[in-house]
């Protein structure tokens, strides 16, 4: 029997992608968490393609989009992302790479070149692939669709608890803004904006643990 390929959309924080690794852990699947290949991308736009104001020059980033290599790794069960191998799972979760990285993956050329190696881990199903256009835009014809939410505070405590776990410091009121920022960008954005798909079914998980949005998808996983 194939095996399932799963997109999970939603806003920022919603635990998307600690979610989508359970679950495909219990269901045998991969699991790919696109936003760090958007935080990757603006990783490296960061280093390499600055102007005088230390600000991300786009017209750079385009011209060195050819040479920027993503990949993730197996790490003692970790998936762990290398940008021209070397280890950047950590960087792009700094605030910098967060405060930017809307505007990097706003950008059609960004979107384009992140877009094949997508749907390409996807043609043999097995999959479960979480982001922002995932059910929409890069799997349409995905098997099950879910779209998560949960109120801003509640986002907004996770990010901080998460941040503070890698060791990051953090404000709680920019960590706020940040969300409320990026969600802003991503669901105005012109091409692939963050959206519910019509055939997804919707979670809003702010009273729910981890666990019980888990357990939820999986009986809807096992249900349809
Ligand atoms: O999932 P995460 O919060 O790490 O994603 C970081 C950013 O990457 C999002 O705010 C969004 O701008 C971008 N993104 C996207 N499309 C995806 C996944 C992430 O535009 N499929």
């Amino acid at each position: 029997m194939k095996k399932p390929v799963i997109a999970i959309d939603g806003y920022s924080s919603t635990g998307k992608s600690s979610i989508s690794k359970v679950i495909a852990e219990k269901l045998g699947l991969i699991h790919l968490d696109t936003g760090a290949l958007y935080r990757g991308v603006t990783w490296f736009a960061l280093q390499n393609c600055t102007d005088a104001d230390d600000a991300i020059d786009l017209n750079k980033l385009f011209s060195s989009l050819d040479q920027i290599e993503l990949e993730f790794r197996n790490d003692h069960g970790e998936l762990v992302l290398y940008l021209n191998h070397i280890d950047i799972s950590k960087q792009i979760r700094t605030n910098e790479v967060s405060d930017n990285v809307s505007i990097v993956a706003k950008q059609k050329e960004v979107r384009d070149f992140l877009l094949h190696s997508q749907r390409s881990l996807a043609e043999k199903g097995g999959i479960i692939m979480d982001g922002r256009d995932i059910g929409t835009v890069v799997l349409p014809n995905a098997d099950y669709k879910f779209f998560l939410t949960a109120s801003i505070d509640e986002r907004t405590n996770r990010r901080y608890f998460e941040l503070a776990g890698l060791g990051i410091q953090a404000d709680r009121e920019q960590v706020k803004q940040n969300l409320i920022d990026r969600d802003k960008i991503d669901s105005e954005r012109e091409i692939a904006p963050l959206k519910q798909a019509e055939d997804a079914i919707v979670i809003d998980n702010t009273v729910l643990t981890k666990e019980e949005t888990i357990d939820l998808i999986l009986s809807y996983i096992k249900k349809i």
